[in-house]
């Protein structure tokens, strides 16, 4: 056989997916692996989506998504930030947050070059960077509430330093940024010759305070590449409807890897995107009150259980300290599914950092995080 490319011989099945997978062959088992909401999409989107096949709107759009979209995407910055990212030069739609984390490091790396990730930190992007031959350091934030400090940042960057990228709300943890605390890091950054990459994907699933972004630091906006999209928010995964905000030139060579990827986002999971943003947010707060409530529920079980955690903010993870069990998270969630049949995402698939946690999700209903919570609890009372 001719030989691969080197760099995806050291790519793998991420964990989330290898315990789902499990999860999916096994009956009455309960699965808090999760990465997407349960609720259905709502109306006004499916809507939008089915209007714009009946009235044939299958065809390409601008390569950098419909105007009246990134209009869309532009007023919405401009409502929350107060800040205005031009329609025309600034945004590009992309094929979910995956495709926004891909083109923006075929934008900016080289081989050799190393980008700096807080973790435990999302699995999507190590591969991605492995498959450009670029290296990670990781900043292990344990130690600081799963918050990357200034002085950790400050430590981690050398000469080889290309990026650092920020995803808060965090997956796994669901510990947010404040503002304060992007201020922080923006002191540090704001003079270094690198860029920032954050990923607030989570920022809409908000619970107990509000989003802010780097954004809104006119210091580091000349080197920042923001990434959000509508998988998470509006329970759209499967619309596969992202974007990337940066300045005018950085988006120029944004756009050519897009267009040379996949040329445009379909067309119809646009028009349901442009729905979603031209609405009210109502049915996100209704989605958010009831992720609160179960996130509530399970922090109140595993204080319970007299498991170490950290309440989150966002994203709809909670990440448990389960080391005085088993240090080793892969072989505890082993252990947990084949003798409760509860699955969960071990820790160490978010990196070295995330060894000797679990990731649970509440994106599941409230009945299934009851019944997990009971499974878990018996599950340690005999392990
Ligand atoms: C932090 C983070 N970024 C990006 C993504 C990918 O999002 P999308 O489905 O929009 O591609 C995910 C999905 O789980 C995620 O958790």
């Amino acid at each position: 056989m001719p030989s691969l490319n080197k760099n995806i011989l050291e790519v793998t099945i991420p964990g989330t997916r290898e315990f789902a997978n499990k999860v999916a062959q096994l009956e009455d088992a309960i699965d808090l692996t999760l990465g997407q909401s349960g609720f259905p999409a709502p109306q006004y989107i499916k809507d939008a989506m089915i209007e714009a096949i009946e009235n044939d709107k299958l065809r390409y759009t601008h390569n950098r998504g419909l105007i009246e979209l990134r209009k869309a995407i532009s007023d919405k910055l401009y409502n929350d930030f107060s800040v205005h990212y031009d329609e025309k030069t600034q945004i590009v739609v992309t094929n979910g947050g995956s495709e926004a984390i891909d083109d923006i490091f075929r934008t900016i790396i080289n081989e050799g070059d190393e980008v700096i990730i807080p973790s435990p930190s999302y699995l999507g992007y190590e591969p991605i960077l492995k498959l450009l031959g670029a290296k990670v350091i990781n900043i292990d934030t344990r130690s600081t509430h799963f918050i990357p400090t200034p002085d950790a940042v400050k430590q981690a960057i050398t000469s080889k330093t290309k990026a650092i990228l920020f995803n808060y709300p965090t997956n796994p943890t669901g510990k947010t940024l404040s503002y304060e605390q992007i201020k922080a890091l923006v002191e540090v950054l704001k003079d270094e010759d690198i860029f920032i990459v954050t990923d607030e994907i989570y920022s809409e699933n908000i619970y107990d305070t509000k989003h802010h972004s780097f954004i809104e630091f006119e210091d580091v906006r000349d080197k920042l590449f923001v990434i959000n999209g509508l998988s998470k928010s509006h329970a759209i995964t499967g619309a596969r409807v992202g974007y990337v905000v940066s300045t005018p030139e950085l988006i120029t060579h944004v756009t050519s890897v897009h267009l040379y990827n996949s040329i445009c986002v379909a067309t119809p999971s646009q028009y349901g995107a442009l729905s979603a943003l031209t609405h009210d947010d109502s049915a996100i707060k209704e989605m958010n009150k009831a992720y609160k409530a179960r996130r509530d529920y399970l922090y109140e079980r595993l204080i319970n259980m007299g498991l170490p955690v950290e309440r989150p903010n966002g994203a709809f993870y909670i990440f448990p300290d389960i080391s005085a069990y088993n240090k080793d998270s892969y072989k505890f969630a082993t252990d947990l599914l084949n003798t409760e049949r509860l699955a969960v995402v071990p820790g160490s698939a978010f990196s070295q950092y995330g060894e000797g946690h679990i990731r649970l999700s509440f994106a599941s209903t409230m009945e299934e995080i009851v019944e997990a919570c009971n499974r878990l609890e018996r599950f340690l009372n005999s392990y």
